[in-house]
């Protein structure tokens, strides 16, 4: 039976004797090959399809290990800022573990999904006229001055906890993919993978990936050089213009031989409808920015024919479902309660 992460890899985590054995089973998810994606890119590409952790995102993983050593260090109050998936863990395992989750979030932005994950696992919801980057600054200071632990990714542990995925993908393949496309935000998951693929090839001599990430273009800071005082984008969880660990986002880049490049909220839809009217895959927009960042890598030949990519689908699509009924080109039909009428619509068809 699948424990989770802290019991499973705790050989590589900085667990010991008094870490509580906080689980809700997270970890463990499936890498699936894309088919027809493939076929069509003339590539070998997969995703990791992080969306089923328990709370539907990646950031299942670190947050295990952050509330598990703020237990264990006799904390009774976690805080974090956050776009939602954040803000949905630190609730859920605050809740597992007998303790209290307060989150800072940007009022409006906030995808419904995530926001009902907050309600319902009895987290302490404050929202600010203000967006990530500020509502990380004023938490970041609090927590400093308070008994409260930060469990947004510049506690170290929330690293330590999502660097397990490099582990998953490696044991599956066998070894590192050529490249990997991940969605880039606070920049915490890619600089969390890189350390991951890094420790296991020099474990078990995995060898190491590219590692490609893909911002939005309204909130690609990284890319541009420069903080983005107003960031915008349609994937509202990687709405950040000040990525916390940027300078280790960019030794990422540098040390693989990848880049960090921008995709636009256009390429962002398209590689969202495209996953799960092509594939089945249904992943939130912000994790598309990495479908989206290999379409483009593909067609300007960063991405080789034959490559074998892997990329990081971050959460769920059911996380936000109302951009996925306002970007979907389905119609629905109204019928009447009647066979005869329905009948005749489905023969139409066929
Ligand atoms: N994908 C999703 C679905 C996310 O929720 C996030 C970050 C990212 C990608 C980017 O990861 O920040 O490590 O570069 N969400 C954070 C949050 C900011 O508050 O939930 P990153």
């Amino acid at each position: 039976m699948w424990k989770g992460l802290i019991d499973h890899y705790k050989e590589y985590l900085p667990v010991s004797e008094n870490t509580p054995a906080l689980t809700l089973h997270e970890g463990n998810t499936p890498l699936i090959h894309l088919n027809t994606l493939s076929k069509e890119l003339e590539i070998d590409l997969y995703v990791k399809y992080e969306g089923l952790n328990p709370t539907g995102s990646f950031k299942d993983r670190g947050m295990v290990m952050a509330v598990a050593k703020a237990v264990e260090a006799g904390s009774k109050f976690v805080i974090c800022a956050s776009t939602g998936n954040t803000s949905a863990a630190a609730a859920a395992y605050a809740a597992r573990a007998g303790i209290q989750a307060i989150i800072v979030i940007p009022k409006g932005k906030v995808a419904a999904g995530k926001l009902a994950q907050a309600y319902m696992y009895g987290a302490k919801i404050i929202e600010i006229d203000g967006n990530f980057d500020e509502a990380l600054q004023i938490v970041r200071d609090i927590s400093e001055n308070t008994s409260v632990t930060l469990v947004n990714s510049v506690n170290p542990y929330r690293l330590e906890g999502q660097k397990t995925a490099a582990f998953e993908i490696c044991d599956d393949l066998g070894s590192a993919p050529d490249i990997l496309a991940i969605p880039v935000g606070n920049a915490g998951n890619i600089s969390a993978y890189w350390k991951g693929f890094k420790e296991y090839n020099a474990t078990k001599q995995t060898g190491l990936p590219k590692m490609f990430g893909f911002e939005a273009e309204g909130a690609a800071a990284i890319v541009r050089g420069e903080v983005i005082p107003h960031p915008e984008t349609v994937a509202t969880a990687i709405r950040i213009g000040n990525p916390a660990s940027w300078k280790l986002a960019e030794a990422a880049r540098d040390e693989s031989g990848g880049k960090i490049a921008a995709v636009t909220d256009e390429e962002i839809l398209n590689a969202y409808r495209l996953i799960a009217s092509k594939e089945g895959v249904f992943a939130e927009p912000g994790s598309a920015a990495s479908i989206a960042g290999v379409l483009q890598s593909v067609e300007n030949g960063s991405i080789p024919k034959g490559s074998r990519v892997v990329a990081v689908l971050t959460g769920n699509g059911l996380k936000d479902p109302d951009t996925a009924v306002k970007a979907s080109t389905v119609d629905m039909v109204s019928l009447a309660n009647d066979e005869a009428e329905i009948r005749t619509y489905i023969e139409g068809l066929l």
